[in-house]
């Protein structure tokens, strides 16, 4: 089958952090989850083992809970941002402040909130075994993304409830000791379906031909 790059790279180029255009309201189908997690598990493994997790909350107790895990470390973040520290957003705060400052107040609210896990703590462990780990992990959570723009939800990659790692694998009974939480991805029908490329860099800034 020949493959249209077009639509592949619109969702490539336009997967963006959605926090501000998440729509609330409307609650996320358990079907269109399953097709995303699907995908995901199309996903490359390190070794045919396909040790990832996707715990997925869409109990409301449960995610008022998380919420508050991430609140808690978003909150120190936020309190960091002299423009935000004073509570109040004031003139000139950045895009991305003010951003988090409303998933801060809304994270509970977001229908769906999605878990990536991966068997095998790596604390304290060499490189080439945290690459393992979170090589596996972060491409399947990423594919999630992809799928879940294709189908018009938006989400966004957080890590601030891995501060409360422990308190939140008790939450959701994910046993800590031997599996690692790698974000929690709130996940929501967006605000909107248009969404831009983001700015970056001019590519020979970082592609390197042959050597650095
Ligand atoms: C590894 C990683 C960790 C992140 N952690 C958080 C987080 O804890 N909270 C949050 O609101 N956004 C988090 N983000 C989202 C970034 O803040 C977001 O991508 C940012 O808006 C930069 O925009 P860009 O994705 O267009 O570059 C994280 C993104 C990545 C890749």
């Amino acid at each position: 089958m020949e493959i249209d790059p077009g639509p592949i790279d619109e969702v490539l180029a336009t997967t963006r952090a959605v926090r501000r255009r998440l729509d609330l309201d409307r609650p996320v189908e358990r079907e269109v989850l399953e097709d995303c997690l699907r995908l995901a598990q199309q996903a490359p493994t390190a070794a045919y083992r396909e040790d990832w997790h996707f715990v997925v909350a869409t109990d409301a107790t449960t995610r008022a809970a998380l919420g508050e895990l991430w609140r808690k470390s978003a909150r120190a973040y936020l309190a960091r941002r002299p423009h935000a520290a004073a509570g109040a957003l004031l003139p000139g705060t950045r895009p991305l402040v003010r951003s988090v400052a409303h998933l801060v107040r809304h994270i509970g609210e977001a229908p769906v909130h999605v878990i990536p896990c991966i068997e095998g703590r790596t604390d304290g462990k060499p490189a080439p075994a945290q690459a393992s780990r979170w090589g596996t992990i972060a491409p399947a959570a990423w594919s999630f993304m992809l799928a879940a723009r294709a189908r018009g939800l938006g989400s966004v990659w957080t890590t601030f409830h891995l501060r409360y790692e422990r308190e939140a694998a008790e939450l959701l009974g994910i046993p800590y000791d031997d599996v690692m939480q790698a974000a929690l991805i709130p996940v929501a029908y967006t605000v909107g379906k248009d969404f831009r490329p983001a700015r970056r860099k001019p590519l020979d800034t970082m592609a390197h031909w042959e050597r650095w």
